[in-house]
């Protein structure tokens, strides 16, 4: 007789067990940056608040980087790479065309079962991948994901444009979720609700000018900052009041917002026109700079490391990318 999981498990929670992360060896501040492009770390501080970003050296790749987040996150699980039976890494810079970076951490990390796949949603990647882990965890085909947000941008960014190449970082960041029964109530741990959007009108805003299809190039990183900045601020709140609406909960309900690490201006405009409370935004955007599918899982590390992320907080994921993509995922931790 064939086992219908979701009549088997009426409801399941993914619940969040580790985060870990991983940075390149290499630190560039913006003063190291001043001396390569006309720019200046004034200038960078005040439009962004970037203040240094991690560059991957010639031996570290998406993969390594995301290995390394992967083994963070399963030793603050207090769990063994076997133990996982999906594997889904958010990128835009995977290490090959194909095969699937994922793939290649399943395989650096010893895992022979379940099965490993690459997302692509550009920044919101991470919290794609989320909502998408989520969704195989809850239907109960799989009981224990590794969700990797890995990126080395460094690698596709014009290193002479210094409208961008001054913005991006690398890095990886990681976290286990396991499928846990749940009575649905809203006080238990785990992923209460996800939303998901996009808009593919608006390719040119946010683009790579390469590809294999289009051009057999990887391309380089080209973007319209003002337009990209205008949507950020004006559209993307709309998910996180979908999580709201979904769940009757309100932005005075959250412990910590965590969104997409772009720009200090971005994130502060986004809390406010949100209602979230300054003290309950979480920021690491002037260490890493914008480490797109990387950011949220790496400011997630950084709160969850330092004691800010506690156990049953209440905690607000949001992030958007070229596409448009954008999206929310509302965790009690
Ligand atoms: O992860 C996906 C999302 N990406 C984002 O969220 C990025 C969104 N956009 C932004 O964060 C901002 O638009 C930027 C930080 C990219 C730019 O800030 P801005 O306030 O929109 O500046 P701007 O593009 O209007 O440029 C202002 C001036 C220009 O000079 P003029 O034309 O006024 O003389 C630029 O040429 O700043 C100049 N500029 C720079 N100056 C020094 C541009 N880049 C630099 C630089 N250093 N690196």
């Amino acid at each position: 007789m064939t086992m219908d999981p979701l009549r088997e498990f009426p409801r399941l929670r993914s619940v969040v067990l580790g985060v870990g992360s991983c940075l390149p060896e290499k630190c560039v501040t913006n003063d190291d940056l001043a001396k390569q492009v006309d720019t200046s770390d004034d200038w960078i501080v005040q439009r962004t608040g970037i203040k240094q970003r991690h560059i991957a050296g010639p031996d570290e790749t998406t993969s390594t980087l995301g290995e390394g987040a992967a083994r963070a996150a399963l030793a603050e699980a207090g769990l063994d790479a076997n133990d996982i039976d999906l594997v889904i890494v958010a990128t835009s810079t995977p290490d090959w065309t194909f095969p699937s970076t994922a793939t290649q951490i399943q395989a650096a990390l010893g895992l022979t079962h379940g099965v490993a796949f690459d997302l692509q949603a550009v920044c919101s990647g991470f919290v794609f991948a989320v909502a998408t882990a989520d969704k195989f965890l809850r239907s109960g085909s799989h009981k224990r994901a590794l969700v990797i947000g890995a990126e080395t941008f460094s690698r596709i960014i014009d290193w002479d444009d210094r409208t961008t190449c001054v913005l991006f970082g690398d890095g990886a960041g990681a976290i286990v979720l396991e499928a846990r029964p749940s009575t649905g109530d809203l006080s238990e741990r785990g992923v209460l609700t996800t939303h998901l959007r996009s808009d593919g009108r608006h390719r040119a805003k946010l683009h790579v000018d390469g590809g294999p299809s289009a051009t057999q190039t990887v391309g380089h990183l080209r973007m319209e900052g003002k337009e990209v900045f205008r949507f950020a601020v004006g559209q993307v709140t709309d998910v996180v009041t979908d999580a709201f609406a979904a769940t009757g909960l309100t932005a005075g309900d959250l412990n910590w917002f965590v969104p997409h690490q772009a720009n200090r201006r971005i994130i502060d405009m986004s809390a406010h026109k949100l209602g979230i409370a300054p003290e309950k935004v979480v920021a690491t955007v002037h260490l890493h700079g914008n480490t797109s599918a990387a950011s949220v899982p790496l400011a997630l590390s950084v709160a969850r490391a330092d004691g800010r992320i506690k156990d049953g907080d209440l905690v607000m994921l949001e992030a958007v990318g070229g596409g448009f993509t954008w999206g929310s995922a509302l965790i009690r931790w």
